[in-house]
């Protein structure tokens, strides 16, 4: 989930809303264990959901979205006892696992380690995948809690591993219950006390009037290719980064590759790039030829989710960039911005595209932005200026050199 924070609004102080990753609906897990004598020991509500990346047989890779459990059992959750701490055991769907434990230490407690386990095994899930059995992440969280005290926690907590991404919100926890009454004294996490109110906030800089904002660090860079009837179509390599604006406020997203899913299209004179993943419903680039020599991007169409159930949309077909013969490919290694709307707003980095014209699957000769050229630019110029000064100076030592005589001439 990524939410935004939106700067105030009259009278309504701090409103925030968030992009849902995938499903808006879901519901909570709950979790009230007791012991023999029917005491609570162990308390827990929650949702969460999980991303699930692997590679088929073809050695593409697919993604996986688990957000609706279905049926859920609690089998092996215990209380705790003097070899074993308490332990919340969850079942679902078709072979996955999901373990929580807990330890105690003199005046806290803390939630140790979650693993989840999935089976690949499963054709429905993951239809055709490269490894098949039953795979096991594992992180130590180490959340220290004061005893007695329930830890809660509504913004959105992720982990995240190569392959699965993790993601817990509204989260109420308490292990080591004592005499069966769930505490009301509440341990907040971190994000839940720096945002004033419940919604989370994850992947986005959140930059304010007085603050500025932090540096987001660059996105990793995603490889696309299409293909038609003829092979390889269309090429492009790029680091994404989307920064939308609302009310004012801008959030800034990395596309993480791994979890984006591409298509597209080639025609004679457009050609499309179509990026989707659980944020996104899709993404559009749309390249077009221009005076039957150069292609450009034409067009950049845009829709994301938001929480309360809407839809982020932008669409601009009258853009001009990436501008490049036709027969080659454009690059461009530093950051550029594409700007969509006043609203939003796309920065690359490490950018090469060819939309035409694509030979055996490989790039053509390049054609780089002046962003990068810039420097390779300066050379010749800096030579030239010097050598220039140099002329200027051997000329000016002439003139002497030939007043000089000339003087020398007349005196004789
Ligand atoms: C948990 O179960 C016990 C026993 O059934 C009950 O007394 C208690 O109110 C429940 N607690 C919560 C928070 O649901
Ligand atoms: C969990 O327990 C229920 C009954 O308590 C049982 O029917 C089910 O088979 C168990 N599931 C697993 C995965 O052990
Ligand atoms: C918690 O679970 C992990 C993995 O399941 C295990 O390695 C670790 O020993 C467990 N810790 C405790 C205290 O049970
Ligand atoms: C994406 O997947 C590659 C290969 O599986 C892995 O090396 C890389 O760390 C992953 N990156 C992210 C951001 O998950
Ligand atoms: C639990 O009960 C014991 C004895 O009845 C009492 O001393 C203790 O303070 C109670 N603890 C809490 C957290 O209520
Ligand atoms: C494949 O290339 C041929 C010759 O260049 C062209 O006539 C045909 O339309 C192309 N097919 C597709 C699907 O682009
Ligand atoms: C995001 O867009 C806003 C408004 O256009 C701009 O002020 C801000 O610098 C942009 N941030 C990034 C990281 O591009
Ligand atoms: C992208 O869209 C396709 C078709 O709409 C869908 O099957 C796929 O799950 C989406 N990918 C991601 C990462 O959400
Ligand atoms: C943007 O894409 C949507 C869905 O594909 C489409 O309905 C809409 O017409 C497109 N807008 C533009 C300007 O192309
Ligand atoms: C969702 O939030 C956006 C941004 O605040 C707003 O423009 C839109 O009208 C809201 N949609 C619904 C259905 O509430
Ligand atoms: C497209 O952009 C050009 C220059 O950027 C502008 O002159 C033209 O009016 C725009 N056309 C439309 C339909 O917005």
């Amino acid at each position: 989930m990524v939410c935004f924070r939106l700067s105030p609004v009259p009278g309504a102080g701090l409103v925030l809303f968030c992009l849902v990753l995938g499903a808006i609906r879901s519901y909570a897990l709950e979790l009230n264990l007791t012991n023999s004598e029917n005491a609570t020991c162990l308390y827990a509500k929650w949702q969460m959901k999980f991303t699930i990346h692997y590679e088929t047989t073809n050695k593409t890779y697919k993604t996986v979205t688990i957000s609706d459990l279905g049926t859920v059992t609690y089998n092996g959750s215990i209380c705790g006892d003097d070899q074993n701490g308490p332990k919340i055991e969850v079942q679902f769907g078709s072979g996955f696992s999901w373990t929580v434990n807990f330890t105690k230490e003199v005046s806290n407690y803390s939630i140790a380690s979650i693993s989840f386990s999935y089976n690949t095994r499963d054709n429905t899930i993951f239809p055709d995948a490269q490894d098949k059995g039953i795979l096991t992440v594992n992180n130590p969280v180490a959340i220290r809690i004061p005893l007695n005290e329930i830890f809660r926690c509504n913004s959105i907590s992720t982990l995240e591993d190569n392959d699965v991404v993790q993601k817990y919100w509204d989260v109420l926890v308490q292990a080591f219950v004592q005499n069966g009454t769930v505490s009301t004294k509440e341990f907040l996490c971190d994000k839940d006390k720096t945002s004033t109110t419940v919604a989370p906030i994850i992947h986005t800089v959140v930059p304010s009037p007085t603050t500025t904002p932090t540096p987001k660090e660059k996105p990793k860079v995603g490889t696309y290719s299409i293909s038609n009837g003829n092979g390889t179509c269309l090429l492009a390599s790029m680091g994404l980064q989307l920064n939308v604006t609302q009310d004012k406020v801008a959030s800034v997203i990395n596309i993480n590759p791994n979890s984006t899913d591409f298509t597209g299209s080639c025609h004679p004179q457009t050609a499309l790039l179509r990026l989707n993943s659980s944020i996104i419903k899709y993404l559009d680039f749309v390249f077009a030829v221009k005076n039957e020599n150069r292609f450009y991007l034409k067009e950049v169409n845009v829709s994301m989710y938001l929480v309360n159930g809407s839809v982020f949309s932008i669409a601009n077909n009258n853009l001009s960039y990436w501008d490049a013969p036709l027969g080659s490919s454009y690059m461009c290694n530093k950051e550029q911005t594409v700007s969509v709307s006043g609203t939003f707003q796309i920065n690359t980095f490490d950018l090469r595209v060819q939309p035409f014209n694509v030979m055996e699957g490989k790039y053509s000769t390049a054609e780089e932005c002046s962003a990068d050229t810039d420097l390779n630019f300066l050379i010749p110029v800096a030579v030239g200026v010097a050598l220039g000064f140099l002329i200027v100076v051997v000329f000016i030592s002439y003139m002497i050199g030939r007043r000089k005589s000339r003087t020398g001439y007349q005196s004789v």
